[in-house]
């Protein structure tokens, strides 16, 4: 395998056997550094992600006044309390859905006017979903045509209690951080679950959050106390070589340290129904999260499930890795309900048909997911990342069961989320 700056090559393995730690959490890293940075006091983070998403977040906040000292995977950093200081020039999220929507919600609770800007894929994601709560809040939030870039006037926010129209962790975030700077609880209502380490970090700084139901609640003004974080394994970076080993008979993979927080293990219940063994070991807890090691080896076919309804948000990133085991296994699967995956860092529906069908699959492209017709040999040719990092993933993983070599345009991507994705997979396989 050869990762070229504009393609990654990938030839076809016989099977992928080893043991491998995956990067740190991306969701929890972005809320660390976020949290930490509105605490009273020293925060430590250890198994920081380095990745672009994540740096984008150190450099909006550090724009913010935000002290912020990293080696490696390590972050010390001197919280502000709940008052950043005005950026003086306009703040870049870069690539990073979860940087915007999250730092939405902490400017509006900041009494000065900041704007956010992202690169083109990120500038068409849509944000009315985040402006509409906090503007309800009491902000002054300008958008470009719903999309970015975001002008946020902050300050005197008052407490709400939302309905979320789509079942967003992003978007739940931002309501629930903006509530930090409110007085009295501001609360949201989740069609379905969705992650919660926000409630769980939050909790770990000594904010007042409390669940009830549906129903997630904060009470401001809080006050955080700076603390110890260790982030644990992306279980979203695992899902592509669970997959890998689950499809391709004779492999063996072990992966240490992942985080399990319920609200994301979708992937392993679904590896599951359809027939492979993932298996948990180790169960620990770090901080307010569960981490594990998973072990899956490549034994049998497959077979093709529904997969639809509440679940969805629990495995929304890991619907591309599924996607590969889905065309290696016997029978049809379904995805259903799954329509958010049209606006993440490509239109995901589109992509996935579009170049899993250059490979041969027979794929179906619906309004709300996909249907896929397990069992069809796949030829490798070039493919193109669409500028996603979990699509290139996802090919990557598809070129070890096909025909012939799969090249991959654009793999740049990949580092928003896994940079050592590449060399990790060549060590493996
Ligand atoms: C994330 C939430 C999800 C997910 C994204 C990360 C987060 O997005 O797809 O990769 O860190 O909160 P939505 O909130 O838009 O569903």
């Amino acid at each position: 395998m050869k990762d070229a700056e504009d393609v990654l090559v990938v030839r076809p393995s016989r099977k992928i056997c080893g043991e491998l730690t995956v990067p740190g959490d991306k969701s929890i890293s972005h809320r660390a550094v976020i949290i930490g940075s509105l605490a009273e006091g020293r925060t430590m983070i250890y198994n920081f992600l380095r990745s672009e998403d994540c740096r984008a977040t150190i450099s909006c906040l550090r724009s913010l006044g935000v002290e912020i000292e990293q080696a490696g995977e390590q972050i010390h950093l001197t919280g502000r309390g709940l008052h950043l200081q005005p950026p003086d020039r306009p703040l870049y999220a870069g690539n990073s859905g979860t940087t915007v929507r999250l730092l939405a919600g902490v400017l509006a609770g900041q009494k000065f006017t900041s704007e956010i800007h992202g690169d083109d894929s990120l500038s068409c994601r849509p944000m009315l979903r985040v402006t509409e709560p906090l503007r309800r809040m009491g902000a002054t939030v300008g958008h470009r045509a719903g999309g970015l870039p975001l002008k946020i006037t902050g300050g005197n926010l008052r407490p709400i209690s939302y309905d979320l129209p789509v079942a967003s962790a992003q978007v739940k975030s931002a309501v629930l951080l903006a509530g930090l700077f409110a007085e009295g609880q501001t609360s949201v209502r989740e069609p379905a679950p969705t992650r919660d380490h926000t409630e769980r970090m939050l909790k770990t700084f000594k904010a007042e959050v409390c669940s009830q139901g549906s129903i997630r609640a904060v009470r401001g003004p809080a006050s955080l106390e700076g603390c110890r974080i260790d982030i644990p394994g992306d279980i979203s970076s695992a899902a592509y070589f669970m997959v890998a080993a689950a499809v391709i008979p004779g492999s063996e993979v072990f992966v240490r340290g992942v985080g399990i927080n319920p609200t994301r293990t979708g992937v392993i219940d679904i590896l599951q129904r359809m027939g492979a063994r993932p298996t948990i070991l180790n169960r620990r807890v770090h901080g307010n999260e569960e981490v594990g090691d998973i072990r899956i080896r490549g034994e049998g076919t497959l077979t093709g499930v529904t997969v639809e309804g509440e679940i969805i948000p629990r495995l929304i990133d890991e619907i591309p890795a599924l996607a590969v085991a889905a065309l290696a296994a016997r029978g049809m699967t379904v995805i259903r309900g799954a329509a958010e995956l049209r606006v993440k860092e490509s239109d995901r529906i589109a992509s996935l048909v579009r170049e899993f069908g250059r490979m041969g699959a027979r794929i179906e492209e619906r309004p709300d997911g996909l249907i896929i017709e397990g069992g069809v040999p796949l030829h490798g040719c070039l493919c193109e990342s669409h500028g996603d990092h979990r699509l290139a993933m996802a090919l990557a993983i598809a070129g070890l069961r096909a025909t012939g070599q799969t090249l991959i345009r654009e793999p740049g991507c990949i580092r928003v989320s896994y940079p050592s994705f590449a060399r990790d997979l060549a060590r493996l396989t």
